[in-house]
């Protein structure tokens, strides 16, 4: 497959999806509950990725995909398709306007493109693998600041509460010891923006794959390291540059 040519094309797709989120955002919309009360699907999240997977099913019909809304479709192929369509959707039920879409292609489970597209700012976020990363096509680097209290971090917090606990442990270690830490509501936002140099690391537990698909390589590919830690009721990861990736896996590792 020529990996430029499907981005130029997906480029297409997933700005015209950027725009209708846009049009929708802080109208009147459905929006319903999943997991407990902070778990939302919002009728925007289902038609997104409805228009993500006719597309994919009709360009390439072979691949498997795996959508966060509407679940899998194996066909055993090489080539599977990891969708968020909307990555930050409590943030859009509530009229703040950090959401992003997220998509990645792996080729035999390992990610071979990703892109995220942050609507508001026009800012998407693209890497195909081995040729480094693209905030709309300027090269982005993460940074190379190493001491954490020099640091701005982001992190999430899980829906599923089985981890709040122990998140908010890792949380009131390190604030203590970092410069600052935001919380956005998009993990997609957070990978991209510690790959184009605003934030020097990330953390989150109980991550879903549709969450970091995309983001995981944008970073790698911007010089960055993403660890995941643990698989248990999700994905738990660390990210930043090489040194800051390891200063909190070591916070993390120390607090048990
Ligand atoms: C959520 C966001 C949020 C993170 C949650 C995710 P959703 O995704 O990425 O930042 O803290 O763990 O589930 O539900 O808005 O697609
Ligand atoms: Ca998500
Ligand atoms: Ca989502």
């Amino acid at each position: 497959m020529d990996l430029k040519k499907v981005m130029a094309e997906l480029e297409e797709l997933i700005r015209d999806i950027g725009k209708y989120q846009l049009t929708r955002f802080n109208q009147e919309i459905k929006i319903e509950t999943k997991l407990n009360s902070s778990d939302l699907v919002t009728e925007v999240d289902k038609i997104s990725e409805e228009k993500i997977t006719d597309y994919i099913r009709e360009k390439y019909p072979t691949h498997s995909i795996l959508a966060e809304e509407s679940g899998k479709i194996d066909k055993g192929a090489d080539y599977r398709w990891i969708i968020d369509p909307l990555d930050g959707t409590n943030n859009y039920a509530h009229g703040f306007s950090i959401f992003t879409i997220s998509i990645a292609l792996e080729y035999k489970g390992q990610t071979v493109l990703g892109a995220v597209y942050y609507p508001k700012q026009d800012e998407l976020f693209t890497a195909i693998r081995g040729e480094g990363a693209y905030l709309n096509g300027n090269r982005i680097r993460v940074t190379d600041r190493e001491d954490l209290s020099q640091a701005l971090l982001a992190t999430g917090f899980p829906y599923s509460l089985i981890d709040m606990d122990y998140s908010l442990k890792l949380f009131n270690n390190i604030v203590k010891k970092a410069q600052g830490i935001r919380r956005t509501g998009s993990a997609a936002f957070d990978l991209c923006n510690l790959a184009r140099g605003s934030f020097d690391g990330f953390w989150e537990l109980g991550l879903s794959l549709w969450d970091i698909a995309a983001g995981k390589l944008i970073v790698e590919e911007a010089g960055g390291r993403v660890i995941i830690f643990s698989r248990e009721n999700g994905f738990s990861l660390v990210a930043g540059n090489k040194i800051i990736a390891g200063v909190l896996l070591r916070e993390i590792k120390s607090l048990g």
